[in-house]
């Protein structure tokens, strides 16, 4: 039987209609949940994420800007920016999207960020307090990933997760959150990686195998246990002549021979990509309930 699709779109949804009542509950005592996005340059896949993010706010009530700087931006003009949102009160979110251009330290510009508004957790204070078990902010698509999981019936505690690709977004920090001695989490973690020799004898050990290496259609069936929950994170943009754009989307995944094998997979598009939407809008309003419970200059 082909395995369960599990959809991020339905779960998003679910995600989005719970927030609604936070949002009201925020609006009720004066406070809009602000977002404040930073892009550089016209990165077309960047250009279509942060058009996303904005849609996605408007629509829940989250009042948000995007403040475009061309390629050639300097550093100093983007960290001056960040600067300002840090101090603007309309603002409890700010995010920059990456990547950036090669001329802008992406560190400098993240260590910027005001922890407090940092809603993709990539500041570093983030980052450790994601690692010691007490976040103030989970990285979105990785937190999705989570998310997924458990609103799906596949919870990961005590399983084995295997996941592929060590980056700072999303591999690394889905490693840090599932390992977490919680509900939702508590997994067994493994992590390939470019280095990682005889690759397909561990992701066949995998009770849920995540592919995160952004290299299309890199796992394929025989990498993947019968029965297997398998969560494709990849998006990669492959061209494709019977599409008007010339191109479509593929994940890391092969998914028409894994689903034959997997008990559930998730679609790309339509699986992890809305979840990472998602989860910034709950970081946002998660910004704005933390600001209003302990209030502070900005
Ligand atoms: N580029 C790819 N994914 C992300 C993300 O989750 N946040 C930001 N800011 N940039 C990204």
């Amino acid at each position: 039987m082909p395995a369960d699709l599990i959809s991020g779109t339905q779960i998003a949804e679910d995600i989005r209609t719970e927030l609604k009542a936070r949002i009201a509950n925020l609006k009720a005592k004066g406070v809009t949940p602000g977002l404040a996005m930073v892009r550089v340059g016209e990165d077309p896949a960047s250009v279509s994420y942060v058009s996303g993010k904005s849609k996605a706010s408007a629509e829940l009530g989250i009042y948000s800007e995007t403040i475009v700087y061309p390629e050639n931006a300097s550093e100093v003009e983007v960290l001056a920016r960040i600067s300002e949102l840090n101090g603007n009160q309309r603002f409890h979110g700010i995010l920059v999207q990456l990547p950036l251009p090669r001329h802008i330290k992406e560190d400098k510009v993240l260590n910027a960020i005001d922890p407090l508004k940092d809603v993709d957790g990539f500041h570093p204070v983030n980052v450790g307090r994601m690692l010691i078990g007490e976040p103030y902010f989970l990285p979105c698509t990785p937190h999705g990933v989570q998310e997924l999981l458990v609103r799906s019936g596949h919870s990961p505690e005590g399983k084995h997760v295997v996941i592929c690709g060590r980056s700072n977004l999303v591999g690394k920090p889905l490693m840090a959150i599932l390992v977490q001695k919680k509900a939702g989490a508590n997994a067994t973690v493994t992590i390939c990686h470019t280095g990682t020799k005889n690759m397909a004898q561990i992701t066949r050990q995998a009770d849920i195998l995540v592919a995160a290496m952004g290299s299309p259609r890199a796992i394929t069936a025989d990498m993947v246990k019968e029965g297997a929950v398998v969560i494709d994170v990849g998006v990669n943009r492959i061209p494709d002549a019977t599409k008007k754009t010339g191109f479509r989307l593929v994940g890391d995944t092969d998914f028409d021979a894994i689903r034959e094998k997997a008990k559930a997979i998730t679609p790309v598009p339509g699986g992890v990509g809305p979840m990472t939407v998602t989860m910034l809008m709950v970081n946002t309003v998660r910004a704005a309930e933390m600001r209003l419970a302990a209030p502070r200059q900005n």
